[in-house]
């Protein structure tokens, strides 16, 4: 396959990007979605995260119904704004981004002690255009504690607004957004949907440079994939992959049937830095459904 970091829909525009978000598939949001069939009744997309892929699907109009699970609330709660009052979020952000000029830094640590009391998902959204590598990073209790980056003020309140109401005229009316564990989702779907699910990368979600808010359980997950499986859902599961000759984490196992592509995901920005010129590749599983000869080439 060649590698490709365009992030437009079906018919060449860019798709809606609301949410700066670290893990974002928007770069290969176009190459999964040659991979799905044509007509889905609900497309769930239970690690939603920036729900780069929801946003191709909605654009190509394939699916009946999206539905976005998180476990993350506030995260949630921001697509909730985009899909209920997307001019009231766009305003609040506009308040945080504007109050920041001339006292960064402290306005940033006052916005984090705040969002750290109340949750509030604007401030949230802020935090996310304002920090490093746009990453959700938590403390032991539960706190957001990742740096600002000092370099940038994060998106342009003009921009961004563009983006949430492009965001809402895809998903409004067909779309809902629910704090669920992953789980609670895949339970409701049936043949005639989708799950898309791209959980946190085992390379980095666990130990010391713990990613997002919670990590993933590997057993677990492969257990509900083999409920998903034995009741014949399609599903497409975005999972690590390797650098170079580097893998991170492990592979799903064979037993599941899944056929695994690989997809180029540029360059590594690490080894770039470290002066080797490594092409980091994703690996993406698909269920037998799905994965005609036609549709990619398996992995060896
Ligand atoms: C790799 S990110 C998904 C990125 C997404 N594909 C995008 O385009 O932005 C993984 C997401 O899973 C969420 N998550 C972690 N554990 C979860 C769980 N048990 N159930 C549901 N969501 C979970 C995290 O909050 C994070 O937003």
């Amino acid at each position: 396959m060649t590698a490709m970091t365009g992030t437009t829909g079906s018919r060449g525009r860019a798709l809606p990007h609301p949410i700066p978000y670290q893990g974002s598939k928007r770069r290969l949001a176009a190459r999964i979605l040659a991979l799905l069939p044509a007509r889905i009744e609900t497309f769930y997309e239970p690690f939603a995260g920036s729900a780069a892929m929801t946003l191709a699907v909605a654009s190509r109009r394939i699916a009946g119904r999206h539905v976005l699970g998180d476990s993350l609330a506030p995260l949630v709660g921001i697509w909730r704004s985009i899909l209920e009052e997307p001019e009231a979020l766009a305003a609040r952000y506009r308040m945080l981004w504007e109050a920041q000029i001339g006292r960064e830094r402290q306005h940033y640590d006052e916005v984090r002690a705040r969002f750290n009391q109340d949750r509030d998902p604007a401030a949230l959204l802020y935090l996310l255009a304002r920090c490093v590598k746009n990453a959700v990073r938590f403390n032991g209790e539960g706190d957001f504690n990742q740096s600002p980056d000092n370099r940038r003020l994060g998106v342009h309140p003009d921009r961004l607004r563009r983006e949430i109401l492009a965001a809402a005229a895809l998903l409004q009316g067909n779309t809902s957004a629910e704090v669920a564990d992953y789980e609670a989702l895949l339970r409701r779907a049936t043949p005639r949907d989708l799950v898309y699910m791209d959980p946190p990368y085992q390379g980095t979600s666990q130990g010391r440079d713990a990613r997002y808010h919670q990590g993933l359980d590997l057993d677990r997950f492969v257990d509900a994939l083999g409920g998903l499986r034995a009741r014949g859902v399609p599903c497409v599961i975005s999972f690590d992959g390797r650098t170079g000759g580097k893998a991170h984490g492990r592979e799903l196992p064979g037993r599941l049937g899944l056929v695994r592509l690989e997809l180029a995901a540029g360059r590594s920005t690490q080894a770039t830095l470290l002066g080797r010129d490594e092409l980091t590749v994703e690996s993406l599983y698909l269920s037998p459904e799905l994965a005609r000869a036609d549709r990619g080439t398996p992995a060896p």
